[in-house]
C-alpha cells in the first residue's frame, strides 16, 4: 500500500509513528495498570523494540497499529489499529490469518470513549478499504474494559471460541493464557452501520450485563439522561415506574438484577423507540418479552421492559 494511511475521527488522529512518541510509549508500557492483562510491564528496551516492530509493519503495509494523537490535546496517547496475529488462532475463522483490531492507551486517556471512537473508524477501514470478511479481537476473560470496547463496536463472543494463547502457554504465563475471542463479519458490520439505534440498544445491554457481572452500575447510569424513565410491566411484577437517573440508581442498588440478558434480531422501531425481544443469557431459548429504548441528545430517556 506504500504511504501510511491517516484515519481521523471527531477527537482522534491515527497516524504514522514518530521518534518522539517513544518516551510516552515507554511510560505507558511500564505502567502495571496498563499491562495488567499481559505477562508483565515492559522495560525501555522492550518498549522500543515493540514500537520498532509495529511502526515498521505500519510503514510496510500502509495500515496497522497506528499511533493515536488527540489533536490539540496530546501528541501521543497510545495505539489503536489492525494486526495479523503472529500465531495460529485455534478457532474456526472466516480468514487465515485473521485480522485483529487492538488498542493500548495510557491511563490518562481512559474512559472517554476514545478507544471505541477510533476503533469504529478502524473497523470501517478494514471492511470498506481492505475488503476483509471478518475482524476479530481477543483478550483475557478479566479484561472488562477491553471487552466493553469490543462489545461497543458490535463484535460478539461465543464461549465455544475461548482459547489458550499458544505463545503464553509455551512461555508458562498461565495467568494470561486463557483468551476470549470476539468477532464481526462484513455483512453484520454493514447492517450495524445503517442502524445506530440498534447499536444504542445493544450498548445498553452491554452496560447492563457489565453491572450484573461487577455490581457496579455506574456505566449504565451514566448513559441515562437525568430525567430518564424506567418502566417494567409483567404478570408477576405488576407495573414498576421509576423516574429520574438518580432514582433508577437507587432502585438498582436496592434490588440489583442478577441475570445477564440477551436481545434478538430483528430490532425494530416501535412507537416509543427501538424494540427488541429479550431473554436471560443463560436460557436464550426462552424469550421473556420486549425491551424498548428511547434516546435523545442527553442520553437514554426511556427504558421499558415488558414480560410476555
Ligand atoms: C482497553 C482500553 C484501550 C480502553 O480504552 P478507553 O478509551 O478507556 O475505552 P472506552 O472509553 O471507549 O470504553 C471503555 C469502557 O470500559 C468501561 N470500564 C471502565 N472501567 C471499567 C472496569 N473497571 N470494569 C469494567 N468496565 C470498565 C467503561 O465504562 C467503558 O464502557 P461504556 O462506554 O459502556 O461506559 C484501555 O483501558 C487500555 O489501554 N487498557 C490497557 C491495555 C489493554 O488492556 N489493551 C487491550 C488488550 S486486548
Amino acid at each position: 500500500m506504500g504511504k501510511v494511511v491517516t484515519l481521523l475521527t471527531e477527537r482522534t488522529e491515527l497516524r504514522a509513528w514518530r521518534p518522539s512518541d517513544r518516551d510516552a510509549f515507554a511510560a505507558l508500557n511500564a505502567d502495571p495498570a496498563v499491562m495488567e492483562h499481559f505477562p508483565s510491564p515492559l522495560d525501555r528496551v522492550q518498549s522500543d523494540d515493540f514500537a520498532d516492530r509495529i511502526s515498521s509493519g505500519l510503514e510496510k503495509r500502509g495500515w496497522g497499529l497506528w499511533a493515536m494523537e488527540l489533536p490539540g490535546r496530546f501528541e501521543f496517547v497510545g495505539f489503536v489499529g489492525l494486526n495479523e496475529p503472529g500465531f495460529d488462532v485455534p478457532v474456526d475463522l472466516a480468514e487465515t490469518p485473521p485480522l485483529e483490531v487492538g488498542w493500548r492507551l495510557g491511563q490518562a486517556a481512559w474512559n472517554q470513549g476514545l478507544a471505541s471512537e477510533a476503533a469504529l473508524e478502524v473497523l470501517r477501514f478494514a471492511f470498506a478499504e481492505l475488503g476483509r470478511r471478518e475482524v476479530v479481537s481477543f483478550t483475557t476473560p478479566g479484561n472488562d474494559r477491553s471487552r466493553r470496547v469490543m462489545e461497543k463496536l458490535g463484535l460478539h463472543t461465543d464461549p465455544r471460541d475461548d482459547f489458550d494463547h499458544p505463545h503464553m502457554a509455551e512461555l508458562g504465563h498461565d495467568r494470561v493464557t486463557r483468551h476470549v475471542l470476539y468477532r464481526i463479519g462484513a455483512a453484520e458490520h454493514a447492517a450495524q452501520e445503517h442502524d445506530t439505534a440498534r447499536r444504542q440498544l445493544r450498548d445498553h445491554v452491554g452496560r447492563f450485563n457489565l453491572g450484573v457481572r461487577s455490581g457496579d452500575w455506574s456505566a449504565m447510569l451514566r448513559s441515562l439522561a437525568p430525567d430518564a424513565v424506567f418502566t417494567a410491566v409483567g404478570a408477576a411484577a405488576g407495573v414498576l415506574r421509576v423516574e429520574g437517573r438518580d432514582a433508577i440508581g437507587v432502585a438498582y442498588a436496592a434490588d440489583p438484577p442478577s441475570d445477564e440478558i440477551v436481545v434478538f434480531d430483528p430490532v425494530g422501531d416501535g412507537d416509543h423507540g427501538v424494540v427488541a425481544r429479550w431473554s436471560d443469557a443463560c436460557r436464550p431459548e426462552r424469550v421473556l418479552g420486549d425491551l424498548c429504548l428511547h434516546a435523545g441528545p442527553a442520553g437514554i430517556t426511556a427504558l421499558a421492559v415488558t414480560f410476555d
